[in-house]
C-alpha cells in the first residue's frame, strides 16, 4: 500500500485525478491550489461549477494555512478532527476560486480514514474532494462503486474496503460567534452542540413526511433511477406496500415480517447500521425491478437526522447540489 500511495500521491502533485477512501464516503481527490486540476474534478463528475468543494488536510495544524480560524472553529477541529465533520470558514487565497465557486468561505476536512491521512500527508497539499460520484447520482462507499460511475475518468483509485460511516460529513458553517448546520453527517447534531454549548441553526427536512412523493420527479441529489418515498410511520408504509400488491421494495432498520415486497433492505439495528449500509443499499435496490422503493425514515436524531435527508432527497422531493 505504501508504493500505491507515492504513486497517488504523485498523481495529485502533477495536478491528476485520484479517487480515495474516507470514513464517510470515497473521494474524487485534485490539488485545491490548481484550477486546472481542480476542472477536471468537475468535468470527470459532469458537475455544475457553482457547486463548492471540500478541501481535505492532514490536520488542525495545516488546515489553519487554509482557512481564518476563530476559537470556535479550533474547538470544533481540536474536537472532532480527524473525522466527519466539515467547517465552512473564511478561506485565504491558497485554495483557488475554481474550487470555492468564488465564494469568500471554504469548506475545510480532516478525514479520519488511515489512508486518506497517509495520501494528504504524502502530498502535502490541500486536496479538493467531492464524494466520487457522477453529479446527482448516490455517493460510493466501495472503490466497486467509484469504478462503475468514474471508470476511465480517474487516474487512480486506492481500495480502503467499504467507508464505516456511510453518510458524508456534517457541514457546519461559522459566522460571527453563530453556527449553522448546512448538512446533517456522519457527526451528530447534538454532539456538535454540546461542545459548543449553543445550539445549531438548521433548515433541512424536519418535518414528518409520510406523503408518497410522486413517482417521476426530478431527479435529485443521492437519487437512485426508481423512485424511492419516504415513510415516518410503519402502517403508512404498510398500507402502501399493499396497495402495490408487494411490487416495491423496502429499505429500513428493524423492518418487522409481514409487509409484501418483492425485496427487502433491512440495514440493522439503528440509525448507525442504517448510515453504514444506506448507500450500497439504494444502490443494490436500483436494480431490483419493482415500482418503488419505500423506505422507513428513522427518527431525526444521532445519525438518523443524516440517513433522513439523504433518503428524503433520494426521494426527490427538493433537489440540492
Ligand atoms: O464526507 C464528505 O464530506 C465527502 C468526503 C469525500 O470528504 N465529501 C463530500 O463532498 O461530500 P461533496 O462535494 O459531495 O459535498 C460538499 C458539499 C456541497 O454540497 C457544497 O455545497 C458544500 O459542501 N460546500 C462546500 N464548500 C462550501 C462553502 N464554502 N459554503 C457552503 N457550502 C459549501
Ligand atoms: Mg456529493
Amino acid at each position: 500500500m505504501k508504493a500505491e500511495i507515492a504513486r497517488a500521491a504523485e498523481i495529485l502533485r502533477a495536478g491528476g485525478l485520484v479517487a480515495f477512501p474516507t470514513e464517510t464516503v470515497y473521494g474524487l481527490g485534485a490539488r485545491a491550489d490548481r484550477p486546472k486540476a481542480v476542472a477536471k474534478i468537475f468535468a470527470a463528475k459532469e458537475r455544475p461549477n457553482f457547486d463548492p468543494l471540500i478541501a481535505h488536510s492532514p490536520d488542525l495544524t495545516t488546515a489553519e494555512h487554509y482557512a481564518f480560524f476563530d476559537e470556535m472553529a479550533r474547538e470544533l477541529g481540536r474536537r472532532f478532527w480527524p473525522g466527519p465533520l466539515t467547517l465552512v470558514l473564511p478561506r485565504r487565497p491558497v485554495v483557488c476560486d475554481l474550487a470555492t465557486s468564488g465564494l469568500a468561505t471554504v469548506g475545510i476536512r480532516v478525514p479520519a480514514h488511515p489512508l486518506a491521512r497517509e495520501l494528504l500527508e504524502a502530498c502535502g497539499l490541500p486536496i479538493a474532494a467531492p464524494s466520487a460520484n457522477r453529479f446527482g447520482y448516490v455517493s460510493p462507499t466501495t472503490a466497486g462503486h467509484v469504478r462503475e460511475g468514474l471508470r476511465g475518468r480517474v487516474e487512480m483509485i486506492l481500495d480502503g474496503g467499504p467507508c464505516t460511516v456511510g453518510v458524508e460529513s456534517t457541514i457546519v458553517a461559522l459566522e460571527g460567534g453563530t453556527a449553522r448546520l448546512l448538512r446533517p453527517g456522519g457527526v451528530p447534531r447534538e454532539a456538535i452542540e454540546a461542545a459548543l454549548g449553543q445550539k445549531l441553526t438548521y433548515g433541512g427536512h424536519q418535518a414528518p413526511v409520510d406523503a408518497p412523493q410522486a413517482p417521476g420527479m426530478l431527479k435529485s441529489h443521492y437519487a437512485p433511477t426508481r423512485p424511492v418515498e419516504c415513510f415516518d410511520s410503519l402502517s403508512t408504509l404498510e398500507a402502501r406496500a399493499k396497495e402495490l400488491n408487494g411490487d416495491c421494495a423496502l429499505l429500513g432498520c428493524d423492518l418487522p415480517e409481514g409487509i409484501p415486497a418483492q425485496v427487502r433492505e433491512d440495514l440493522g439495528k439503528d440509525a448507525i447500521a442504517m448510515a453504514a449500509g444506506l448507500f450500497a443499499a439504494l444502490r443494490r435496490l436500483d436494480a431490483a425491478p419493482v415500482t418503488a422503493i419505500l423506505a422507513l425514515l428513522p427518527c431525526p436524531e444521532g445519525l438518523g437526522l443524516a440517513v433522513r435527508d439523504r433518503l428524503i432527497r433520494a426521494g426527490g422531493s427538493r433537489p440540492v447540489g
